[in-house]
């Protein structure tokens, strides 16, 4: 198992969330979380993430318990293995897309990796069609470029594991089928894990599992 949560439970005040919720993931498997606003969708992406803790219950990534890491063994997780895309795209406004999209590569030390992750900047940039546009600046560029930016910041790390929470949900429906689809061909080139949380029938039907969260779980549809 790549993946594997245990009995999570998570509330807020007094407010339930999640109650004993359960999931295993294989390395390259993709499932899409459905849900209604509210139903604690994003709570369970930040808890997978390490950036949320669970008030009982195990995240399990790889063999390791991450709420056992240390601080720096838990951003290390953060920053390497996962590769986090929200709905807004919080880009940095006064760096370019490329400078964006290469922050996550800023603490790599080796040359030869820093020259790799160049290279796959500009690769994955040419992929989501933002060639032209590399040297501009966030407030330079439409919604939807924003988002693909931020999606190419996401991936450059190359994170084992992708957690998108509603990503094509403020996009027109090109930029949102251009987007689906870098996300499931890199499921398919590099074995890349996916949990994405959709609105979107389609997109979650391009997954090989789709899970509603209801009454504090998942369950598989
Ligand atoms: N930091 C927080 N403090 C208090 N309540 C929160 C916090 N984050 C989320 N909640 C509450 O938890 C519930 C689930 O929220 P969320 O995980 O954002 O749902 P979804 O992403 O499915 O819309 C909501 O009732 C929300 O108000
Ligand atoms: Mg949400």
């Amino acid at each position: 198992m790549m993946l594997e949560l245990n009995k999570i439970t998570k509330s807020y005040d007094k407010r339930e969330v999640l109650n004993n919720l359960s999931l295993q993931m294989n390395s390259g498997e993709a499932v899409a979380i459905v849900g209604p606003s509210g139903s604690g969708k994003t709570t369970l992406l930040n808890i997978i993430g390490g950036m949320d803790t669970p008030d009982s219950g195990s995240v399990i990534f790889d063999g390791q318990s991450i709420g056992k890491l240390s601080n720096k063994e838990l951003a290390d997780y953060r920053n390497t293995k996962i590769g986090f895309i929200f709905q807004m795209h919080y880009l940095l406004p006064q760096c370019t897309v490329l400078e964006n999209i290469l922050i996550p590569t800023l603490a790599l030390k080796d040359k030869i990796k820093k020259k790799a992750a160049y290279q796959r900047a500009l690769m994955l940039i040419e992929r989501v069609g933002l060639t032209e546009q590399k040297d501009q600046l966030p407030g330079e560029l439409s919604g939807g470029e924003c988002q693909r930016t931020a999606f190419v910041r996401a991936l450059i790390n190359e994170p084992k594991l992708i957690l998108a929470d509603e990503p094509t949900g403020s996009l027109d429906q090109e930029t949102a089928n251009i987007l689906g689809h870098l996300l499931l061909e890199l499921n398919n080139e590099s074995n890349t894990t996916l949990i994405v949380v959709t609105h979107s029938l389609e997109l979650a039907n391009k997954m090989e599992t789709i899970y509603q969260l209801k009454n504090y779980r998942l369950i598989k549809q």
